[in-house]
């Protein structure tokens, strides 16, 4: 009898056919209701503030809403019910067992919330993980899967913001002369658009009170049915009693979050006088992880949307109030894509990529409405500030990367309002960061099997210890066949995905944005086999935690410092293909190994019989091909220089994790000093408006073949690893200036000798386009 003739007697004699393993977590067998009482011991249901502890062998559904939790470890099963708006609070998830959120084959499609709380003195700690995380121990498992969405895409158009001349423009305070006093700017318009009469008042200076007096009665003799903007520019001051006349007054306007701005936070006020009922203000606590933030409220009345915004990054350079009237046609604009993204949504954020030197022009805004679009288009709530390029212009595609915002899991780390310090280490971060960086974590263990996709994270990451990032494998070995996959880490503290001692690990179209520190890290120089892939990341700045994140300024021996990078790419032996860069304050992404495994994987690579000295010196590069490198502030593209393992050169030692001289890179086969000389091929990739440079490369027999360089200074900039070693560029094109203009710029001269001139007489030039560090 064959095989299948066994199993169908089997199957009679046993009266019934093997059940399938359920596509869907939620319909495991022998899963008990949370909600139900008998699911726990008597007298345990989980209440506010408890410490739950699910047994081995047990397995639970999360049915319903439950309380705040104080921790939760898994030991048994723990599956998120099919059911909508479960939010589950806690300072910890330890899975030593299971933790379900939909499968691969079944895609958790409604909300699921995730809250990890404390401060960074909490008692609530497990050694291996610290605080306030998700982890997923030796022999767990942690199953994230949500909804499957287009991850990002491209403009295919053009986007323009509304203009003096374009189509929608009716006013712009940008195009008035209206001087920039610290305080309070008002502007009053009438009805059609047309201003009435602007103002400012600085509350902040020494004559505040009198200041606030006057704007009181100011906006007492402002008639009826006029439209009030009223924003701070940069402060308006310490809150004092002294404002309360003020606030009053602002407060009759229908300004109710008036009292609570503090120094330094933006605020925004759009009203219509006489009648409060349309009245809007937005005043933004948290100081955003770009190192700055805004407040922007619209008012739309008949075919106009008056709007007024406030930007406090708190330097000169920055810090703005902007008036405007757009006709409704140019405040709710259309965006075509290169693909179909039916899979957004009405209320989903998007972010659109800088195409521009400065990444900080990437912009975000919020899905509205939309009965005239197709499958590739959405209309959103808002114009732009700035131009977002969408062609492909002299053979350079240098199309705008637009990415989804919004996931239907969302994991996010509490961040208080105010920094705070238990100790003069986290005071020297609230100096430096002016903010909370104490978030949350995700990390995976040897011995775990994790696959999380379709989860959006926040607020993730601290800056206090080394080791908690949004996302973490920590020393996993090999990982075949688990990923982190069209996730959104947004506003991370610490990186964006580590991936630490950890090979064969899928990292892919994941979107990352606003983070402290490298982005997407290879963090030993000891990891392999790796798949980076259709990554974008955009808003990668300095952080702490090493020296090569670290600005120079912050570092007592600069050279040691400053090589902060989208993408860190540490050992060539990966594959890092069709990811985008696309906005650093350093590098978009970087080449640079270690001569030998970093920090815990020297020992975990000798332990493995793959250790090797200076071995990354002579492995060629796996694959590194369709990388989209732009508007990064330095190198876009940097294959060079070493990072120390903590080793003496020319006599001086240099400490692990400094950067170090050059890179000796040439690669052969076999990859050892005795091998022959082989070429590394670096294919299709794209570099335009990185402020420094497109490229700078230390080649050992690095090749770039079939890419596009544009619109920078200086595209290409290489030299010689070692003497027997060359470099080339076959089949590319160099394009000087493409149809990217990039915004506009006046250009000021600022040479000695017009010092003795006030700015506004200086001589100065009006550019339709921008330079590389506003150079022209
Ligand atoms: C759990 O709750 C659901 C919905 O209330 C119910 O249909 C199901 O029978 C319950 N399961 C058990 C094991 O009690
Ligand atoms: C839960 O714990 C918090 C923090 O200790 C406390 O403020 C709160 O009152 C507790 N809630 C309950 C219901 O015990
Ligand atoms: C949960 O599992 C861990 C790891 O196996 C174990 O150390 C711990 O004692 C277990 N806790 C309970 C309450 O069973
Ligand atoms: C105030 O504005 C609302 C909304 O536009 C309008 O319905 C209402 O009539 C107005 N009230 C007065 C007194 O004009
Ligand atoms: C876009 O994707 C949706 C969902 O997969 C599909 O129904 C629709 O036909 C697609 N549209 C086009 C133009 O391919
Ligand atoms: C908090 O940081 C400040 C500034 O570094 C320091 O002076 C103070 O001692 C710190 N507080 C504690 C409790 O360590
Ligand atoms: C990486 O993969 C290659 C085969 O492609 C294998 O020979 C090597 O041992 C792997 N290295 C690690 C560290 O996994
Ligand atoms: C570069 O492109 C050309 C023409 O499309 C192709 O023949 C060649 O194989 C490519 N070279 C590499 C190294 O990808």
């Amino acid at each position: 009898m064959n095989q299948a003739g066994w199993m169908l007697v089997s199957a009679l004699v046993l009266g019934f056919l093997p059940p399938a393993t359920p596509v869907c977590p939620w319909e495991m067998a022998e899963l008990e209701n949370w909600s139900n009482v008998d699911t726990w011991l008597p007298g345990e249901i989980p209440a506010t503030n408890a410490s739950v502890v699910i047994p081995a062998g047990k397995k639970i559904v999360l049915d319903a809403p439950i309380p705040r939790l104080l921790t939760l470890t898994i030991n048994g099963t723990l599956v998120w019910g099919n059911v909508d708006g479960i939010r589950l609070e806690t300072s910890y998830i330890l899975v030593n067992g299971e933790f379900h959120i939909g499968s691969e084959d079944c895609h958790f499609d409604k909300t699921a919330d995730i809250f990890l709380y404390g401060q960074s003195n909490a008692p609530e700690m497990v050694s291996d993980f610290g605080r306030k995380f998700i982890g997923a121990a030796s022999g767990s498992k942690l199953e994230i899967h949500g909804e499957q969405k287009q991850s990002w895409t491209k403009l295919v158009e053009t986007v323009e913001p509304v203009r003096m001349g374009s189509c929608g423009y009716v006013y712009d305070s940008r195009d008035e002369n209206l001087g920039t006093r610290l305080g309070l700017h008002i502007h009053v318009w009438n009805f059609d658009g047309t201003v009435y009469d602007t103002h400012q008042y600085n509350t902040a200076g020494t004559s505040g009170q009198k200041k606030a007096k006057n704007m009181v009665k100011y906006i007492a003799g402002t008639p009826a049915g006029k439209i009030i903007a009223v924003a701070v520019y940069r402060t308006m001051g310490v809150p004092s009693p002294i404002f309360d006349e003020l606030y009053t007054s602002i407060e009759s306007l229908g300004g109710w979050k008036i009292r609570d701005v503090e120094e330094f936070e933006p605020y925004v006020l759009l009203a219509e006088t006489g009648n409060t009922s349309n009245a809007i203000d937005n005043l933004n606590k948290r100081y955003g992880v770009a190192g700055g933030l805004d407040a922007s409220a619209a008012l739309p009345i008949g075919d106009l949307v008056f709007k007024v915004t406030s930007i406090s990054y708190n330097t000169n350079y920055f810090d703005e109030t902007i008036f405007r009237v757009v006709h409704k046609v140019g405040a709710f604009p259309r965006l075509s894509f290169l693909h179909n993204v039916s899979s957004w949504h009405k209320g989903d954020e998007i972010v659109v990529a800088s195409t521009d030197f400065d990444w900080k022009q990437a912009e975000i805004r919020t899905i509205v409405e939309c009965t005239d679009c197709a499958d590739n288009q959405v209309r959103v709530d808002g114009d732009f500030r700035y131009s977002h390029f969408g062609e492909v212009t002299f053979g350079v595609d240098e199309r705008a990367e637009v990415g989804l915002l919004s996931r239907n899991i969302r994991i996010e780390g509490e961040l208080q309002d105010q920094c705070y310090n238990f100790t003069s280490e986290e005071g020297y971060l609230c100096d430096r960061f002016k903010r909370d960086t104490f978030g949350g974590h995700t990390q995976i263990l040897k011995g775990a099997f994790a696959r999380i996709e379709g989860a959006q994270l926040r607020y993730m990451g601290n800056q206090h210890e080394i080791a908690q990032y949004p996302l973490h494998f920590h020393m996993c070995d090999d990982v075949p066949g688990q990923y982190i996959r069209n996730n959104v880490i947004r506003d991370s503290n610490s990186r964006c995905i580590t991936i630490h001692g950890t090979d064969y690990l899928e990292v892919s179209n994941n979107v990352c944005l606003n983070h402290l520190g490298h982005g997407i890290f290879l963090e030993d120089s000891a990891e392999q086999n790796n798949t980076i892939h259709r990554n974008l990341v955009i808003g990668t700045q300095h952080g702490n935690l090493l020296y090569t994140d670290r600005h120079k300024d912050w570092c007592e021996i600069r050279e040691y410092c400053n090589l902060l990078s989208s993408i860190w790419v540490s050992h060539p032996n990966n594959i890092v293909t069709e990811n985008v860069a696309a906005g650093s304050d350093g590098y978009g992404i970087t080449l640079t190994f270690s001569d030998r495994p970093l920090g815990l994987s020297l020992q975990r690579q000798k332990d493995r019989g793959l250790y090797q000295d200076r071995s990354t010196r002579y492995i060629k590069v796996k694959d590194f091909s369709k990388n989209v490198i732009h508007s990064n502030k330095k190198d876009g593209l940097w294959f060079d220089s070493r990072v120390s393992y903590g080793q003496t050169e020319d006599g001086v030692f240099i400490p692990e994790n400094a950067k170090i001289g050059l890179n000796y890179y040439s690669p052969r086969e076999p990859p050892n000093a005795e091998g022959q000389l082989v070429e590394t091929l670096l294919e299709e990739l794209t570099l335009y408006k990185n402020d420094e440079r497109n490229s700078w490369l230390r080649c050992g027999n690095v090749a770039i073949v079939n890419s596009s360089f544009a619109d920078s200074r200086i595209s290409y900039l290489a030299a010689h690893s070692t003497a027997e070693t060359s470099c080339d560029v076959r089949h590319s094109i160099f394009i000087g200036q493409t149809a990217n203009k990039g915004e506009p710029l006046t250009y000021i001269f600022n040479d000695p000798q017009f010092e003795h001139l006030p700015k506004s007489e200086r001589p100065r030039h009006h550019f339709d386009q921008s330079f590389a560090e506003d150079r022209p």
